[in-house]
């Protein structure tokens, strides 16, 4: 079983990045600039948007946090989106979601630039992966492409499980899967909670992908002897022995899984790094005016 190590390839990219930042700075161009908008102060939100402005200070990028309270109305938080839309220094932008209820993320998403949307949130950006056009790819399905690339993971002909159908994770992820490209060319399942038969789908999956956001759903009895284990869930589960209170929990029951596995993500340590770094790569190909110049 070979651990997957999302931490040192994230470290290892930030530091490609870096370079090709101080390559384009030190020949008169102009540093990349990342805007990210909070709203709230939710943990996981707060962790995430902290963890990508230090990112961006390793890559060498400039970065600006914009910050509105819970309670800000929609339109409030629209202008903030198109103030961004129009700035001409800021590359591109993201907004963290969750966001309140009251807040249509839907109309948020629609609002941004999509040539400024490093999330790759935007039906534009979403439409143009389905096809196969460039376009800025979300986050954490590109991480996951990077670390099949990285660690040499076959996927052409494979059977691959993506457990969820949600639209940042779950769905882009299987249409990367299935398209003519390497990595992809698989034969692609998507199970959620209405499929009759989960169990037996995800024995016969060669690479499994977890991304339903249920703590240790994934058993031994689920997972085929050599299958490629990607983990993506991220749930806060309470533990009073820890400082913080609650321990990062993926979705796959790793010490019963892992001895399964041919190769198979951690949590933390996996996926989660590498989709601030999948961020970070978009904020360079923004800022160099790569995919929609
Ligand atoms: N919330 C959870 N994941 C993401 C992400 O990739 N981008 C944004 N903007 N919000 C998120």
């Amino acid at each position: 079983m070979t651990l997957i190590d999302g931490k040192a390839i994230s470290e290892q990219i930030k530091q490609e990045i870096a370079a090709e930042v101080a390559a384009i700075v030190a020949a008169g161009g102009k540093r990349p600039h990342l805007a990210a908008i909070l709203v709230g102060h939710d943990g996981g939100s707060e962790t995430y948007v902290a963890n990508k402005v230090k990112a961006c200070q390793v890559c060498g990028f400039t970065s600006t946090l914009i910050r509105y309270e819970a309670d800000v109305t929609e339109e409030e938080l629209l202008a903030g989106v198109r103030r961004l839309n129009d700035d001409a220094d800021v590359d591109g932008f993201i907004v963290q979601l969750p966001l309140p209820r009251h807040i249509s993320e839907q109309k948020v998403i629609e609002t941004i630039d999509y040539r400024k949307d490093v999330d790759g949130f935007h039906p534009i950006n979403v439409g143009r992966m389905v096809i196969g056009l460039p376009c800025y790819v979300s986050a954490t399905p590109n991480g996951i492409l990077e670390l099949l690339k990285r660690y040499n993971i076959a996927t052409s002909g494979k059977k691959c499980v993506v457990l969820g159908r949600s639209n940042i994770v779950g769905k882009p992820m299987a249409t990367l899967m299935m398209q003519k490209a390497c990595p992809g060319d698989a034969t692609v399942t998507v199970c959620h909670s209405r499929s009759a038969d989960l169990v037996g789908e995800c024995r016969k999956a060669d690479i499994l992908i977890a991304a339903m956001g249920q703590p240790n759903f994934v058993k031994a009895d689920m997972v085929k002897e050599g299958a490629v284990v990607i983990d993506v869930g991220t749930t806060r589960v309470p533990d009073a022995s820890r400082k913080s209170g609650f321990k990062l929990t993926g979705d796959v029951l790793f010490d019963e899984v892992a001895p399964r596995c041919s190769f198979i993500t951690p949590v933390p340590g996996g996926v989660g790094p590498m989709t601030i770094v999948s961020l970070m790569k978009n904020t360079l190909l923004a800022g160099k005016k790569a995919i929609y110049p």
